[in-house]
């Protein structure tokens, strides 16, 4: 059911490194979003692969993984993410990056549904710096780097919990490192009756 697949869909922080991520798995994953809805069919998304030990890794150094919980210093030392869908715009198809950010979060739901499918998971990941990613990529500037989403086999327990009104949004780990995601209850985010 789409529900249970939206449930298991949590962003993963910490991986099983050994089980590496082939080409061929990412490439089912970008199959399947680019059949997703696109703002006036326009397409400008396209995607970097990186599935080979030395370029995660180099990835890894460059993003910055659970903001609200930095003393940790996620991911711990041997869970990094094997791989990396790296999410552009091209400015070549349409220059309005702006325009179509909608399609960004579209289609990054939607490889994250598949790669959760496929009995992996993923992270969305905003927090990085795009020149600095677009030159160790030594991407063509025609390339806007839009978003980072880290995927592999999850290693970490992670649980939702009803987010009550006037408690924090962050999430948190609870006394047994279980990953808490606290989520707004449906009746707090339906504005009529
Ligand atoms: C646009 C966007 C950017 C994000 N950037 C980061 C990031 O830089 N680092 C990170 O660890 N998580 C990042 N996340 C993941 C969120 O922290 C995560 O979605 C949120 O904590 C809720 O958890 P859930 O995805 O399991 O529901 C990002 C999520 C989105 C949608």
């Amino acid at each position: 059911m789409l529900k249970d697949l939206v449930l298991a869909n949590r962003s993963c922080r910490g991986y099983d490194y050994s089980r590496k991520v082939t080409r061929d798995e990412l490439l089912e994953m970008i199959d399947i979003t680019r059949h997703a809805a696109a703002g006036v069919n326009m397409q400008p998304l396209k995607y970097y692969l990186i599935y080979d030990d030395e370029k995660a890794d180099l990835i890894t150094s460059m993003v910055k993984f659970g903001a609200n919980l930095p003393e940790l210093g996620l991911p711990f030392k041997g869970t990094e993410p094997p791989a990396y869908i790296i999410m552009c715009h091209d400015k070549e198809v349409n220059p309005a990056v702006d325009f179509f950010r909608c399609d960004i979060g579209i289609c990054a739901q939607t490889i994250t549904l598949a790669a959760t499918e496929m009995g992996l998971a993923g992270c969305m990941i905003g927090n990085y710096n795009k020149d600095k990613v677009s030159e160790a990529l030594g991407l063509d500037e025609r390339f806007s780097v839009e978003l980072i989403i880290s995927i592999g086999k999850s290693i970490e327990e992670v649980k939702i919990v009803d987010l009550e009104e006037g408690q924090s949004h962050k999430y948190y780990r609870d006394e047994n490192g279980i990953h808490c995601v606290p989520k707004r209850k449906l009746e707090d985010i339906i504005i009529n009756d």
